[in-house]
């Protein structure tokens, strides 16, 4: 585009820049060359003189430079008005041309300019697809990673369930049923995750457990049940590594047999000092463990252990859980889930 008031210079500069195969527009001052811009929307490059009525060129330049930064704009100043030139520059043009302009110096400004552009442009792009490209490669790693820690976590709860018959399908179980109450509670996003995780691991510990404990068909002598109850701590030894991205998981490992009468153990909290995780994961443990096959008892049916939980509101069970979970599974009948 080129502006001036001036015909005769306007129409030389139009002849210059045709000759360089270029598609010219025209404007006689620059609130016509705003009016045109706004029809026409970007284009690569403005030739503007600086005195001009109407708007003057450097207000114009302000403007384009505001509104289409990646416009190169070359001002045209008299020959004496170095000071003038420097401001143009600062304000954003791309270079300046000196009147009376001559033609070889034309064609090589604009020549000069319309490359700084290209380039400018290239870079940018190249510089935006290699962030794309490094955000994605990123992605994909994490991708990875989740996937392989995923993979670790199940292996490990594999080799328990080789151990122990009767915690297979227990652990998944539990998770579910304690994804599915915790929604209710108003849990969601990570800490749903962490709880999914912490319901398939709290009993992780037990692989520590001595068989004959694990499997005894009748009730544990004192000192067996001492054994048993250090499978929380256990537990929360061997997953020590989560501790820093899942820190949910390892307070339901290690607190899932607290009793909110502060009975329960290893740390014996009472109430709303043991963490909601769980209080959660404790209510459903105790339904699968009522459910299912156990070396120490045979199953019950799932009305009955429902029951059973209610009884137990206030000594051993949060209120609350105990409600969430019996909402989360209005029908007994089809207790225990299969997983
Ligand atoms: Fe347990």
């Amino acid at each position: 585009m080129v502006v001036d008031d001036d015909a005769l210079v306007r129409r030389t500069l139009v002849h210059v820049l045709k000759a360089q195969g270029l598609d010219v527009v025209e404007a006689s001052n620059g609130r016509e060359a705003l009016a045109l811009l706004e029809e026409s929307g970007e284009l690569p490059l403005i030739v503007s003189d600086l005195y001009m009525p109407e708007m003057d060129g450097i207000t114009f330049l302000r403007e384009v430079h505001r509104r289409w930064p990646d416009i190169a704009v070359i001002m045209l100043t008299g020959v004496a008005e170095v000071s003038t030139a420097v401001e143009c520059l600062q304000v954003g043009a791309s270079d300046y041309l000196a009147k009376p302009v001559m033609v070889d110096e034309v064609r090589a400004r604009v020549d000069n300019a319309l490359e700084r552009r290209r380039l400018t442009l290239e870079n940018r792009f190249l510089q935006q697809s290699y962030q794309e490209r490094l955000e994605a490669s990123i992605r994909e790693l994490d991708q990875r990673n989740k996937e392989q820690f995923v993979g670790q976590i199940q292996m490990a709860v594999r080799m328990l369930e080789k151990k122990d018959v009767y915690t297979r399908g227990h652990s998944q179980r539990v998770s579910r049923y304690a994804v599915k109450t915790a929604v209710l509670l108003g849990f969601s996003g990570e800490t749903l995750d962490q709880i999914r995780l912490g319901g398939e691991l709290h009993d992780i510990g037990k692989i520590g457990t001595r068989d004959a404990v694990l499997q005894k068909p009748g009730p544990l002598t004192a000192s067996e049940f001492e054994e048993m109850k250090k499978h929380v701590t256990e537990g929360e030894e061997i997953l020590e590594p989560l501790r820093r991205h899942h820190p949910l998981v390892l307070q339901i490992v290690r607190n899932h047999h607290e009793r909110v009468d502060g009975s329960g153990f290893p740390d014996g909290l009472r109430g709303e000092a043991i963490p909601m995780v769980a209080r959660v994961v404790s209510v459903v443990d105790a339904f699968d463990a009522m459910t299912t096959n156990r070396s120490y008892s045979a199953p019950r049916p799932a009305g009955e252990a429902m029951d059973e939980l209610r009884r137990f509101i206030g000594i051993q069970f949060d209120p609350e859980v105990v409600t969430a979970f019996s909402k989360a599974f209005p029908d007994v009948q089809k207790l225990p889930i299969t997983v």
